[in-house]
């Protein structure tokens, strides 16, 4: 039986040119290089221009996308934009990209999960092409994170960054085995129980203000290995697979500590795993299209490559995707 899957076509990503070091963050608060590399492994997180938006992001990196998969826009059918940061509370970010794409077809929507926003508009993208409703299916991930943090507060400020990163998905049929290229299973999980260990202090229905983010780090810390182990785990048992069976493993850029505790936990040898959060900061959205594209430009990511990644931010949600590049 032949079996529709969604094979990634392609990859872009995109970092504002500004780059805001450890040593930058100590001259504007009480912090130093030394503490924020131990506790998080960031060195340098990228920060957008004045009057440069998420949609600009988002943009630039969908442009990439759309080049290294030698599309056009016109050819696609849906847009999906994961973000916490949108240019305006409506219309959606999604549709201003759409629009400087030159596309005046298909539709486009923001996806709204923190940090696994990114995971989330790709099993969204992926169910869609499942279902026939869409073809061709550009993901993106863009946020911009600095405009929503207190820029006094150490305990969070040193730990986020801007960027965008993009993917282009196409339905292709298969034999519908593991070997097959394209995305083999999603797994999704969110419990609003956690949400005030982090969110953002603001909104237009509450408080008619953008807010800042505010967090109890180590209780983000706690569950977090934990949860991303989950749904890593259900993703294997799913498809037979495990963690020898991978190539690459593209987490979430939150925090270097959470990241080598998660691969350990899951027995994923550490030359596995891509790791960028020393450069970016934690992205939110863009963390992982940022990361995955990385790997793929340099030459880690080959065609047929077992890949997984996964995520979880706030709410708390999380989740993975596991997929044959
Ligand atoms: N520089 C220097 N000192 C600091 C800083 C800073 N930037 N921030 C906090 N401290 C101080 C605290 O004030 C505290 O001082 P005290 O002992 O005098 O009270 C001390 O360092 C220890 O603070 P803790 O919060 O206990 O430090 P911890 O070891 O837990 O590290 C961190 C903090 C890095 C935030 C950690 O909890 C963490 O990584 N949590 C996960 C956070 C995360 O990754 N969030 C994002 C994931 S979800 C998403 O992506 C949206």
């Amino acid at each position: 039986m032949r079996v529709v899957r969604s094979v990634v076509l392609g990859c872009g990503s995109y970092l504002p040119e500004k780059a805001l070091t450890n040593s930058d963050l100590a001259q504007m608060v009480d912090t130093s290089d030394e503490w924020i590399v131990q506790r998080t492994g960031i060195s340098q997180r990228h920060i957008a221009a004045e009057g440069q938006t998420t949609s600009d992001l988002g943009y630039n990196a969908a442009k990439a996308a759309l080049d290294d998969a030698g599309i056009d826009a016109s050819s696609l059918d849906l847009i999906i934009l994961a973000t916490a940061t949108p240019d305006n509370t409506f219309p959606a970010t999604s549709v201003s990209i759409q629009h400087r794409l030159g596309m005046s077809h298909g539709a486009a929507f923001d996806v709204h999960a923190v940090c696994s926003g990114f995971v989330y508009a790709m099993t969204t993208a992926d169910a869609y092409i499942k279902a026939g409703l869409a073809k061709r299916v550009l993901v993106i991930g863009a946020e911009t994170f600095s405009r929503i943090l207190d820029w006094e507060d150490r305990t969070t400020c040193v730990l986020f960054g801007d960027g965008a990163g993009a993917v282009v998905l196409e339905a292709q049929e298969g034999e519908g085995t593991v070997d097959d290229r394209g995305i083999l299973t999603c797994k999704l999980r969110s419990d609003g129980c956690h949400q005030k260990k982090l969110y953002v202090d603001g909104g237009p229905s509450s408080t008619q203000t953008v807010g800042h983010l505010r967090m109890e780090g180590r209780e983000v810390f706690k569950h977090a290995v934990g949860m991303i182990s989950d749904v890593v785990d259900d993703a294997f048992s799913e498809t037979g697979l495990t963690a020898d069976d991978l190539t690459w493993f593209v987490p979430h850029q939150a925090n270097k500590r959470i990241i080598d505790s998660s691969a350990k936990k899951l027995g994923i040898d550490p030359q596995k795993v891509v790791c960028t959060v020393q450069k970016h900061g934690n992205t939110s959205a863009a963390s992982v299209p940022l990361a995955l594209t990385e790997a793929r430009r340099d030459g880690r990511i080959k065609t047929g490559d077992l890949v997984m990644l996964e995520a979880m931010g706030g709410g708390f949600t999380w989740g993975s995707v596991l997929l044959r590049w």
